[in-house]
C-alpha cells in the first residue's frame, strides 16, 4: 500500500517534471520568437532616417546581427573603398570568359559584382543566386536602380553606371560594350535589356542543383568558399566543386576566389556548426588548387591574383580561373 503511494507520487512528480520541461521549451520558443521580431523590428528601425531615429532616446540597443553564411548586408561597403570606381577584382577578368556566355554566380550577395560583369562584358545571361533572400532581394533592387539610373543618363552623354560600395549608383567612363539606356551588347551583337540578361535567385548551392539540365560557360565563386566549408565541412566543399564542374560546358570557366585558412579563424563561432566544421576541416585552402585538378578533373589554372592591384585590406586574396 505504502508502496503504492510512493509510486504513484514518484509518477506525479516524473510527469510534473515533463509537463516544468515542456513550459520552458514552450516559454524559450517565444522569447526566441519575440527576440526575433525586436531583431527584425530593429533592423527595419536602422533602415528609416535618422531624424526618425533620433526621434526616441529610450530605444533599446540594435541587436547585433549574425551572419552566420557571410551574407553580410553591406558587404561591397567593407569591399570597396570610396575612392574607388569599380571593383578591383573586375580588372582582371576576362572578357572572353563573358561576352556573349551563358555564366553562374555562386554567392552574389547584393549582385553588384554580378550586374557589373554583365554590363561590362556583355553575358548572354548570368544568374546570380545567393542562400539569403534578403541579399537576392537586395540585388534585384539594385539591378532596377543600375537600369533606371542608364535609363536616365542624358542621350548622346556616353555615360555608364557603377553601383558603388554602398550601393549608390553613381556616373562613370563608357566602357566597351555598356550602352547608356540600361541595355548591354552580348557576344552576337545584339542589344539586350539588363533585365533579359541578368537575373537573382535564393537557392542553397550546396542542396540544390542535383538534376539540373542547365549548363553555364563560367561559373563565379568569389569569397564564398569558406562559408560553404564552414558550414557544411569538407563534404559540402567538394559538393560544391563537383556540382560546379557538372555544370560546366567543356572548355568552360571557373573563377574562384578562396578565403585563406588564416581567416576562417576569425568566423569559426559563429554558429555551432561552424565552430564543429573548423575543428574537423581537412582540406585547407591551400589544397584547393590540387583537388580541382586532381581530383575533379579541371585541365588547366591560370593565377589572375599577379596583375590585380587596388584591393582594400584584408581583401587581397587569391584569384583562380580552371578550364575545364
Ligand atoms: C562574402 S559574400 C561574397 C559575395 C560576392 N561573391 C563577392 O565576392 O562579391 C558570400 C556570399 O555567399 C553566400 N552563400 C554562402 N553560402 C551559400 C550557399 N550554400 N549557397 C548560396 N550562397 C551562399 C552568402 O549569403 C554571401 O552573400
Amino acid at each position: 500500500m505504502g508502496q503504492d503511494l510512493k509510486k504513484k507520487r514518484k509518477k506525479r512528480s516524473r510527469s510534473k517534471e515533463k509537463s516544468v520541461e515542456l513550459v520552458v521549451a514552450n516559454e524559450a520558443k517565444q522569447i526566441q520568437q519575440q527576440e526575433q521580431e525586436k531583431g527584425e523590428i530593429a533592423n527595419e528601425e536602422n533602415q528609416k532616417p535618422k531624424q526618425q531615429q533620433q526621434g526616441n532616446p529610450k530605444k533599446k540597443k540594435k541587436k547585433q546581427e549574425s551572419f552566420p553564411f557571410g551574407n553580410y548586408k553591406n558587404y561591397y561597403g567593407y569591399r570597396i573603398s570610396n575612392d574607388m570606381d569599380e571593383d578591383p577584382r573586375l580588372k582582371v577578368l576576362k572578357k572572353e570568359w563573358f561576352q556573349g556566355k551563358d555564366c553562374l554566380d555562386i554567392g552574389c550577395n547584393s549582385g553588384i559584382m554580378t550586374i557589373h560583369i554583365a554590363n561590362k562584358f556583355g553575358c548572354r545571361s548570368i544568374l546570380g543566386v545567393d542562400i539569403d533572400s534578403s541579399r537576392v532581394g537586395d540585388a534585384q533592387w539594385h539591378l532596377r536602380n543600375f537600369v533606371r539610373k542608364q535609363n536616365h543618363a542624358k542621350p548622346g552623354e556616353k555615360k555608364s553606371t557603377s553601383v558603388a560600395a554602398d550601393g549608390v549608383v553613381h556616373g562613370s567612363e563608357e566602357q566597351s560594350v555598356s550602352l547608356s539606356n540600361g541595355e548591354a551588347k552580348t557576344g552576337s551583337g545584339e542589344t539586350k535589356d539588363l533585365f533579359q540578361i541578368v537575373s537573382f535567385q535564393k537557392e542553397n548551392f550546396v542542396h540544390t542543383r542535383n538534376l539540373d539540365e542547365n549548363r553555364y560557360d563560367t561559373i563565379l565563386c568569389l569569397s564564398v568558399t569558406k562559408w560553404i566549408h564552414l558550414n557544411w565541412g569538407d563534404d559540402g566543399l567538394i559538393t560544391l566543386f563537383s556540382k560546379i564542374w557538372r555544370l560546366l560546358n567543356p572548355g568552360g570557366i571557373f573563377v574562384m576566389e578562396p578565403q585563406p585558412w588564416k581567416s576562417y579563424e576569425k568566423n569559426r563561432r559563429v554558429s555551432e556548426t561552424t565552430a564543429m566544421h573548423h575543428r574537423t576541416i581537412v582540406l585547407r585552402p591551400e589544397h584547393f588548387q590540387e583537388i580541382l585538378l586532381d581530383k575533379i578533373g579541371f585541365r588547366t589554372v591560370e593565377d589572375l591574383t599577379s596583375s590585380l592591384s587596388g584591393v582594400s585590406k584584408g581583401f587581397d586574396r587569391q584569384i583562380l580561373a580552371f578550364q575545364k
